[in-house]
Parts: C-alpha cells; sequence; structure tokens
C-alpha cells in the first residue's frame, strides 16, 4: 500500500491541533501505518530539509521544527502521497483553500501546522528517516470493502 509522511509541526502541536489533524486522515480512509511523537535535532533536520539549504529561511525552518516534539504519522492508502497533499494544502495557509489542514488551521507560511512528502521517492526516504522498519505496521483493515471499489483495491 502507497504510504506518505506527515509531521505536525510544533505550532500545532502548542495550539492542540494533534488530534484534529490525526481525525482528518482516518476520516477521509487513509490508514495509519505508523504514529509517533519526537524530539527533532539540527542533525535530522540538515538532512530533511537539505533540499532548502540555499533558502534564506534555512535557519528559522529548522528552529520552527524544534521548538517542541513534532508527530510523526505515516498514513496508507490509494494515491496517499498526492491525497495526503492534497489535504494538506498550500504552503503559504493564507492561500490555502478552506477544506484543506493549512487552510483551516493557519494564516502563513512558516508556522504551516503540517509537513507532506511531496513524492512517493520523497515519501519512502521520510518514512525512512523518521521511522524504523519495526514501526511501521501492514495490518488487514475489516473495512477496505467499503473504502474502495474492487478495481480501485486490485491497485493496492
Ligand atoms: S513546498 O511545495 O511545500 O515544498 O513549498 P516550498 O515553498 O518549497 O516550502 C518548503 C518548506 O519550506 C517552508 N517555508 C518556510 N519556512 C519558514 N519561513 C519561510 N518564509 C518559508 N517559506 C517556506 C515551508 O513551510 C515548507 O516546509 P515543509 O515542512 O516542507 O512543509
Amino acid at each position: 500500500m502507497e504510504k506518505s509522511l506527515v509531521l505536525i509541526k510544533p505550532n500545532a502541536v502548542q495550539r492542540g491541533f494533534i488530534g484534529e489533524i490525526i481525525a482528518r486522515f482516518e476520516r477521509k480512509g487513509l490508514h495509519v501505518a505508523g504514529i509517533k511523537m519526537m524530539q527533532l535535532d539540527d542533525d535530522v533536520l540538515d538532512e530533511h530539509y537539505a533540499h532548502l539549504s540555499h533558502k534564506p529561511f534555512f535557519r528559522v525552518l529548522k528552529d520552527s521544527m524544534m521548538v517542541t516534539p513534532v508527530v510523526a504519522l505515516c498514513v496508507g492508502g490509494l494515491d496517499a502521497v498526492e491525497t495526503v497533499r492534497l489535504m494538506v494544502g498550500a504552503t503559504n495557509a493564507r492561500k490555502a483553500a478552506p477544506g484543506t489542514i493549512r487552510g483551516d488551521f493557519s494564516m502563513s507560511g512558516e508556522q504551516n501546522v503540517i509537513h507532506a512528502s511531496d513524492s512517493i521517492e520523497s515519501a519512502q526516504a521520510e518514512i525512512e528517516r523518521f521511522f524504523g522498519a519495526n514501526e511501521i505496521f501492514e495490518y488487514e483493515s475489516a473495512v477496505t470493502a467499503f473504502e474502495y471499489g474492487c478495481d480501485e483495491k486490485a491497485k493496492m
């Protein structure tokens, strides 16, 4: 099953949105395959945001991710990476569509509540970055038949 990596950022932890954000993914039908709270440090953030190291906001972004622990979440489903990104919304939350997580919970491009993998390749790398193999769970869902059609299930 395709999986994506989500980080519930310190600003969402501070504002008490952990439960509501997880509930949105569950309600959508994405299955939680891994979940944990963790304190990020400079080393893991250097790796995670390596593609942004040239940006003027690199230091600010990294600092903002260390203010409190984050909640790392691995969710799975058909086309999970694209589906999660659609649910998350635009980076600048003021421009994120209402109904998206950023659109509903934030006014900021920096304090924007949540990170989500932007491709299948980066999802794979990010899941390995934040979870050990024994922290990701593959289990039979009792409700898949009511969440997907037969053709869709065959693609999973
Ligand atoms: S994208 O499409 O989400 O990758 O957008 P991008 O603009 O490339 O942003 C990548 C991450 O950088 C964060 N960001 C910022 N942080 C602090 N200050 C400023 N000004 C700023 N602009 C962008 C943005 O929230 C993205 O973080 P993640 O954790 O990947 O969502």
